[in-house]
C-alpha cells in the first residue's frame, strides 16, 4: 500500500449491459467495494467511488441480436435497470454513468490518439476470422472454440472462462462463429496492437512491486508473463459496427476493441463527477487507486489497463487489484443464459426492505479466496441464527429494558465490575479489528468481528440477566443496561459499511445522528438521560419460514427445467422435401405375428408380419427394447415397398415404423386396430 497516500479512487467492474445484476456480480465486486468505500468514508477520508455500464463490445450486439432489438435499445434497458437496483441495494456509487456517453467517446477516442501519436501501436495486417454468411468479422465472443490450454470446449475468442487464459480468436481450436454456427474463413484485415511482448519488461517491473497482492491475483498475472512466449501484441481495434470509432482517417468500420474503451470508462465517470478536480483523482501520486473485480477480469486490469496507462504516460496505475474468486449458486455454475442465477431487481421486489439479509449472506459467504457457493438454506440460516439470534436478540432486549425500565432515558452507570471494565476494554478495540481486515480486503473477516461484538453484547445481557435481578438490584440494572446501550451504538457505527439500512435504523431507534467510525474507539456515545426512540419496533430481523426459500428454490428448479427443455438433444428437421417423394412411401397397417432373436446378434429380430397384402419377413434393429415374445400380436406400421435387402443373410421384406426418443429408445407406431383399422390399411 502506498504509505502516505492522501485519497484514494475505487472503482468497481463496469458491468456490461446486456442483462440484469445478479448475487454472483454483487458478491464478486459491488459489495466488496461498497463496504470498503463506506469504510473509508465512515473514517473521514477523501474517497472517490466510480462505476457505469460497459455498453460495447459483443456481448452487447449478441444480446442485441438475440432479443431482436438494437444495440442502443438494449443497453438503454439494462443501464437503467442496473443502476436502479444498485442503488436500491445501497451500492453507493458517487457516480454510475455508461461507457455510450459523449464524455467517454472523446475520453476513449483522445487516449487512443495520444498512444498512436506516440507510436504507442503497431499497425498489423493480419487474417481474422470472418463469417461469410453473415458478411462480418468475428471478434472476441462472436467465436467460440476449444481452448488451447484447457480444453474447455467453449472458449471465447478473447477468453476461456474457466481456466482464465486471454486468447485471440486464432487461438482457439475448432472456431465456430456464434452468428451462424458455421466455421469461420480467414480474411485479411488491419488493425491496431499494443506490443505487449515489447512492454513486458514494465509489466513486470509493475508486478514485482505488488507482491502483496492477493496471491490468487498475483498468482495469476504471474503465470502470463512467464507461460510460452510470455505477453503477446494484443489487438486494441475491432472489425465492428458498434463501439467507439477508431478516431483515424482510413478506418472505417473499425471501432475500439471493448477491453480498451471500457476501463478508460473508470476516467470518463471520474470525470463526469468531478469535472474540475478529477486529474486529483488520475494523475497525482498521492491518490490511491483500486479496481474491484471478478476474477475473470484480471488480465485486463492487472496487464493490458496498467500497460495501457503507462504508454499514455499521464496517469497513475492500480495500487491493488482485490479480484474475488466466483461464486456459485446451489452447486451450479451461475448462469446469465440458463437463467441460472438470484437477480437482484428479482430479490429487491420479493423482500422488501431486507437488503441487508442479502448483504450480510453475500458478505459472510463471499468467494474471497476460492470459489463458493450460495445457497438459499445459508441465506435462512444467516438470517435466523445470526442476525436475528445473535444481533437481531440484542438489540431488542436491549431496547425493550431501557424502554420497560427507564422509559427509554439511557441510565447512569455508576458502579462498573471487574467485568464491566473487561468488556469496556474489548469494545473500543473493534474499530480496529474491524478495520484491519478490511484494510486487507478480508470483508468476510471484518464481517464476523463486527458480528462478534454483538456476541459479546448478547452475552454480557445473558450473563447479568438484568430481567432478573431488577426488583433486588436496580442499580446494577442501570450500569449493565447503560453498557448494552453503548455496545448497540458501536453496532451501528461499525455496522453501517456491510448492512447500511440496519445501521440507519438502529441510529433512528437510538435515536442519534450516525456517527462516524472513530467514534466506536469510545464508550459515552450515548449520553445519561438521553432518550431513544420511543416506538419502534426493536426487531430488526424478523425470523425468516422455511417457506420463503422453498419459492426461491422452486423457481431455480422451474429455471433447471425450461434449460433442460431448451437444451435438448432434438435432432434438427431435415431438409425439405416434396409431397410426390412422400407420396412414394407406401405404408400399411400390420400385425406381428411370429418374432425370433437372430443368432449371433445383440440387436436383430427377425418378425413375420402380417401386411393384409401377404405375410413376410422383416429385420428389424428392436431386439434392446422388445423380447419375441411380447410382441406377438404387436400393431405396427410397415413400410411395404421399400427395396428388399439382405441383413445377416436373411432377406427382409420392408421396414417397420418405430419411434426414437432422445436417449435412443424405440417403441412401436401403432395403428390401433379395432373395427376401422385392419392389417393392410393404408398410412398417409
Ligand atoms: N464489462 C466487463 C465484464 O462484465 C467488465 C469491464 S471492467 C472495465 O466482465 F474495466 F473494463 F471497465
Ligand atoms: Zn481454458
Amino acid at each position: 500500500m502506498t504509505p502516505d497516500f492522501k485519497r484514494t479512487l475505487v472503482t468497481a467492474a463496469l458491468p456490461y449491459a446486456n442483462g440484469p445484476v445478479h448475487i454472483g456480480h454483487l458478491a464478486g465486486c459491488y459489495l466488496p467495494s461498497d463496504i470498503y468505500v463506506r469504510y473509508l468514508r465512515s473514517k473521514g477520508q477523501d474517497v472517490v467511488f466510480v462505476c457505469g455500464s460497459d455498453e460495447h463490445g459483443v456481448p452487447i450486439t449478441i444480446k442485441a441480436k438475440r432479443e431482436n432489438a438494437t444495440p442502443q435499445a438494449v443497453v438503454d434497458k439494462y443501464h437503467h435497470m442496473m443502476k436502479e437496483s444498485f442503488a436500491e441495494f445501497g451500492i453507493s456509487f458517487d457516480v454510475y454513468s455508461r461507457t455510450s456517453s459523449k464524455t467517454h467517446h472523446e475520453t476513449a477516442s483522445a487516449f487512443f490518439k495520444t498512444l498512436y501519436d506516440k507510436g504507442g501501436f503497431t499497425e498489423q495486417v493480419t487474417e481474422q476470422y470472418y463469417d461469410e454468411t453473415a458478411k462480418q468479422f468475428l471478434a472476441d465472443r462472436y467465436i467460440t472454440g476449444e481452448c488451447p490450454n484447457c480444453g474447455n470446449p467453449n472458449a471465447y475468442g478473447d477468453q476461456c472462462e474457466r481456466c482464465g487464459t486471454s486468447l485471440n480468436p486464432t487461438d482457439l481450436k475448432n472456431p465456430k462463429s456464434a452468428l451462424s454456427g458455421n466455421p469461420p474463413v480467414l480474411k485479411q484485415t488491419k488493425n491496431w496492437f499494443l506490443p505487449l511482448d515489447q512492454l513486458q519488461p514494465k509489466i513486470q517491473a509493475y508486478l514485482d512491486e505488488h507482491k502483496d497482492w492477493k496471491t490468487t491475483v498475483y498468482g495469476q498475472c504471474k503465470s502470463w508473463l512467464e507461460s510460452g512466449d510470455g505477453l503477446q501484441p494484443r489487438a486494441m481495434t475491432r472489425d465492428l459496427d458498434w463501439g467507439v470509432p477508431v478516431p483515424l482517417p482510413n478506418a472505417e468500420g473499425k471501432v475500439l476493441y471493448v477491453w480498451f474503451d471500457a476501463p478508460i470508462g473508470y476516467i470518463s465517470a471520474t470525470k463526469e463527477l468531478l469535472p474540475d478536480t478529477w486529474e486529483l483523482y488520475w494523475k497525482s501520486k498521492k491518490t490511491r487507486l483500486i479496481h474491484f473485480i471478478g476474477k475473470d477480469n484480471i488480465v485486463f486490469h492487472c496487464i493490458i489497463f496498467p500497460a495501457m496507462l503507462m504508454e499514455h504516460g499521464e496517469f497513475i496505475v492500480a495500487d491493488n487489484v482485490p479480484a474475488n474468486e466466483f461464486l456459485n449458486l446451489e452447486g451450479d455454475k451461475i448462469s446469465t443464459s440458463r437463467n441460472w442465477a438470484v437477480w437482484l431487481h428479482e430479490y429487491l421486489q420479493e423482500f422488501k426492505d431486507q437488503q441487508d439479509v442479502l448483504r450480510f449472506t453475500l458478505c459472510a459467504t463471499a468467494p474471497e479466496t476460492r470459489d463458493n457457493d450460495f445457497t438459499w438454506k445459508t441465506f435462512l440460516d444467516k438470517n435466523n441464527n445470526e442476525l436475528a439470534a445473535i444481533f437481531g436478540n440484542f438489540i431488542n432486549r436491549t431496547i425493550v429494558l431501557t424502554r420497560n425500565y427507564y422509559a427509554g432515558a439511557v441510565p447512569e452507570a455508576k458502579a462498573f465490575t471487574k467485568e464491566d471494565i473487561k468488556v469496556l476494554e474489548q469494545m473500543s478495540t473493534f474499530p480496529d479489528r474491524i478495520g484491519e481486515a478490511l484494510d486487507q480486503f478480508k470483508f468476510r473477516e471484518g464481517l464476523q468481528e463486527w458480528l462478534n461484538l454483538a456476541r459479546l453484547g448478547n452475552k454480557y445481557l445473558t450473563d447479568n440477566e438484568p430481567w432478573k435481578i431488577q426488583n433486588d438490584n436496580p442499580e446494577r440494572v442501570k450500569t449493565v443496561m447503560h453498557l448494552a446501550l453503548q455496545i448497540s451504538v458501536n453496532l451501528a457505527i461499525l455496522g453501517e459499511p456491510f448492512l447500511p439500512f440496519t445501521s440507519k435504523k438502529l441510529f433512528t431507534l437510538l435515536n442519534v445522528v450516525p456517527l462516524k467510525w472513530n467514534a466506536a474507539r469510545q464508550n459515552t456515545n450515548l449520553h445519561v438521560g438521553h432518550k431513544i426512540d420511543a416506538v419502534l419496533s426493536g426487531i430488526l430481523f424478523p425470523k425468516m419460514d422455511q417457506e420463503v426459500i422453498a419459492f426461491q428454490l422452486q423457481k431455480l428448479e422451474k429455471a433447471k427445467e425450461a434449460m433442460l427443455a431448451a437444451n435438448s438433444l432434438l435432432e434438427p428437421a431435415k431438409a425439405e422435401t416434396s409431397f410426390d417423394d412422400f407420396s412414394r412411401m407406401d405404408i400399411r397397417s400390420g400385425t406381428i405375428v411370429e418374432a425370433e432373436r437372430v443368432p449371433k446378434t445383440d440387436k436383430l429380430l427377425k418378425l413375420l408380419i402380417d401386411t393384409g397384402l401377404d405375410k413376410r419377413t422383416v429385420v428389424s434393429g428392436i431386439a434392446a427394447w422388445y423380447k419375441p415374445e411380447e410382441i406377438i400380436g404387436q400393431q405396427v406400421s410397415i413400410l411395404v415397398n421399400l427395396a428388399p435387402r439382405k441383413i445377416k443373410g436373411i432377406e427382409s421384406q420392408g421396414m417397420i415404423l418405430m419411434a426414437e426418443n432422445q436417449a435412443g429408445e424405440l417403441s412401436f407406431i401403432a395403428p390401433t386396430k379395432g373395427k376401422i383399422i385392419n392389417n393392410g390399411d393404408t398410412i398417409k
